[in-house]
């Protein structure tokens, strides 16, 4: 018997392949909240909304837009995502976990998954608009993408997450950022269901329990991408301080426009690692 769920994802890969007529792309980069600009830079650009491939869910979050952007860039042909989806929609992990599957029958090698933050001020001295490393992370969703039927096609059930985010890709980026100029740190991000903002005594609670940055995506991504053998590198950027170390009340319009202030050197230690990859 065919299964339903593959058979999803053969035809929205299906219909891709159609629109953008090739298959060796490497390159894959998941654009968080309020970063826009990326895709400017892209050559022969075609962009498919997510709500045109079969099978997919529309992104329902301001300053996301819904767009698979393919193009190239330095001559390497690579697949933007300009918004994403969050589990806080009511979608299911596997459904917001979908564009990670088309991108693994794309067959991406490397994975960059940007997300704007909170930031702890746990052990870093961390300020608005800085930029943080993801080195591991902390799932307290309270699900995974990988709960449910299991399909041997698409990698092991029980998969390892020792290494999550590639050593080797930080190791570049951060010198990549060295020469730049730009300050970067490694932090340990830990992922909560949202959409509400966390208390103060949360963010107390996940001080000690060693998280530097708090946000509400990346690590459903994360999760299927390793499932499907991609290297994988977390860059955030902080919005705000997290609840209670801010004076502030949280706002989504505070995230949107400080990440407006991060895109320029975001943009620019994105584009110089890509053109190291
Ligand atoms: N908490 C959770 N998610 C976020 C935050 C935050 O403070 N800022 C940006 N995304």
């Amino acid at each position: 018997m065919k299964n339903e769920f593959l058979e999803k994802l053969n035809a929205a890969f299906k219909f891709i392949i159609k629109e953008i007529k090739q298959t060796f792309i490497d390159y894959a980069i998941i654009l968080g909240s309020g970063l826009g600009n990326i895709p400017e830079v892209l050559e022969e650009k075609i962009v498919i909304p997510y709500h045109e491939v079969p099978h997919m869910v529309k992104s329902t979050v301001k300053g996301h837009k819904g767009n698979f952007i393919f193009g190239v860039f330095e001559k390497k042909p690579l697949v933007i995502m300009e918004g994403r989806l969050h589990y806080y929609e009511g979608y299911s992990m596997q459904e917001i976990t979908f564009p990670i599957r088309i991108l693994q029958k794309l067959k991406i090698k490397y994975l960059i998954i940007t997300a704007a933050v909170g930031g702890i001020r746990n052990k870093l001295p961390l300020d608005l608009s800085d930029i943080v490393l993801i080195k591991d992370h902390i799932n307290l969703i309270g699900d995974n993408p990988l709960r449910g039927p299991h399909y041997e096609e698409l990698g092991e059930r029980f998969v390892d997450l020792t290494n999550t985010y590639d050593k080797d890709l930080i190791k570049l980026a951060k010198n990549i950022a060295k020469k730049n100029k730009i300050k970067v740190y490694e932090g340990i991000y830990l992922a909560t269901c949202g959409p509400s903002y966390e208390t103060p005594a949360e963010i107390e609670a996940f001080k000690k329990l060693g998280a530097d940055v708090v946000g509400m995506s990346v690590v459903p991504e994360a999760i299927v991408a390793r499932q499907a053998g991609m290297k994988v590198l977390g860059i955030c950027y902080i919005t705000n301080l997290a609840a209670g170390i801010s004076t502030k009340p949280l706002s989504h319009l505070e995230v949107l426009e400080t990440a407006t202030k991060v895109a320029y050197k975001l943009n620019l230690l994105i584009k110089e690692i890509l053109k190291k990859l």
